[in-house]
């Protein structure tokens, strides 16, 4: 039995848990630091770090007690250090040594994005590589071949934005909220998803990449003409439209590479995993294709440490742990680990 801390400092959100054997979930924490970062429409780095700073440490503490263990229990701290902003990475790295070094414990380092894809082991108990991953977030968008649980490649991805990066910015030119992919989703609903005709791009001669940055020009000039003209747009049809742009980019493609594969299994990870659109989307494509389809419950799609623990185990399992000099990076190839 392996009971392993997990840390999760990598952008505004601060998390702490504590996971057994890569699939059971004893605690999760996840403090959000939104309501300050609101304020300035977007993440600004020196305040989420300084709040990772302040919050790590009662949230880790919380973490075991809830768990119902001692801390001199757990078996190893398992931390993400990559990929994100770098002085928020860097506040979860240092406080995982410190941990590690103090009870004496294996330090796992864990890539954010192989986190993501773990959480769908916590909804999924059967679920077992191989399998095909849609990787949708805030700053990653690919199409992952996970062979096994740590040997990994990208099939494809996007050659600009990532999908979230443009919910996020299209949501903010609305003046809806940030971040823009929940309430572009809430909004969704009941809109009319052919009312406007926004462009789903192909990259030619690389049939699983994507690129976003058109659809995120052609949305803002829709914006700014309509206001322009002084025309009132029609919210919920235009946030359907939207949706339905990005669900065709992306659930075509991953369907494409599980045939490429012929793994048969289908997995999402990431925050836009969320998307009410683009779960549906893949189950109705998924049911004509005859591909298995691992949805991670709504509550691990974002940001959080249970993934990393999960991931963490399995890390472990691979002899993935680091050495005292462990380093935390802004961006680093996840084929890597
Ligand atoms: O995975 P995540 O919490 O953080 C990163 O690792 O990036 O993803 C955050 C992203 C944001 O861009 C957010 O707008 C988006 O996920 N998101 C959604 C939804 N919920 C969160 N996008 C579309 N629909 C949603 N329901």
């Amino acid at each position: 039995m392996m009971n392993i801390l997990a840390i999760e400092s990598s952008c505004d959100d601060t998390a702490a848990a504590v996971v057994r054997d890569g699939r059971t979930v004893l605690s999760s924490h996840v403090s959000s630091q939104i309501e300050m970062h609101t304020i300035y429409g977007g993440v600004v780095p020196e305040i989420a770090s300084r709040k990772h700073v302040e919050a790590i440490s009662g949230l880790a503490d919380r973490a075991v007690s809830e768990a119902g263990l001692t801390k001199f229990q757990l078996d190893a701290i398992a931390v993400t250090y990559a990929p994100g902003l770098i002085g928020a990475v860097l506040v979860g790295v240092n406080f995982a040594k410190g941990a590690a070094m103090a009870l004496d414990l294996p330090l796992i380092p864990v890539h954010h994005v192989r986190g993501h894809i773990a959480a769908n082991y916590i909804t999924h108990p059967d679920l077992e590589p191989p399998f095909v991953c849609l990787c949708v977030s805030g700053g990653t968008t690919a199409i992952m071949d996970v062979r096994t649980y740590t040997d990994m490649a990208v099939l494809g991805g996007t050659q600009d934005d990532a999908a979230g990066e443009c919910f996020d910015k299209v949501a903010r030119v609305l003046g809806i909220g940030y971040p823009g992919g929940a309430p572009m989703d809430k909004l969704a609903q009941g809109g009319d998803d052919t009312k406007y005709d926004l462009p789903v791009p192909h990259v030619s001669g690389a049939e699983l990449d994507m690129s976003f940055s058109g659809l995120k020009t052609a949305s803002l000039n829709l914006i700014h003409n309509s206001e322009q003209k002084g025309e009132a747009l029609d919210l919920p049809s235009f946030a359907a439209s939207f949706g339905r742009a990005v669900s065709n980019s992306l659930v075509p493609r991953v369907i494409s590479a599980a045939k490429m594969t012929g793994y048969g299994k289908i997995a999402v990870a990431g925050g836009v995993a969320a998307n009410r659109r683009i779960r549906a989307d893949l189950q109705a494509a998924c049911a004509q294709s005859g591909d298995r389809l691992f949805l991670p419950e709504p509550r691990w799609c974002g940001d959080n440490a249970a993934m990393i623990g999960c991931q963490g185990f399995y890390e472990f399992q691979a002899g993935h742990t680091a050495s005292w000099d462990l380093n935390a990076y802004a961006t680093r190839d996840i084929a890597l680990g």
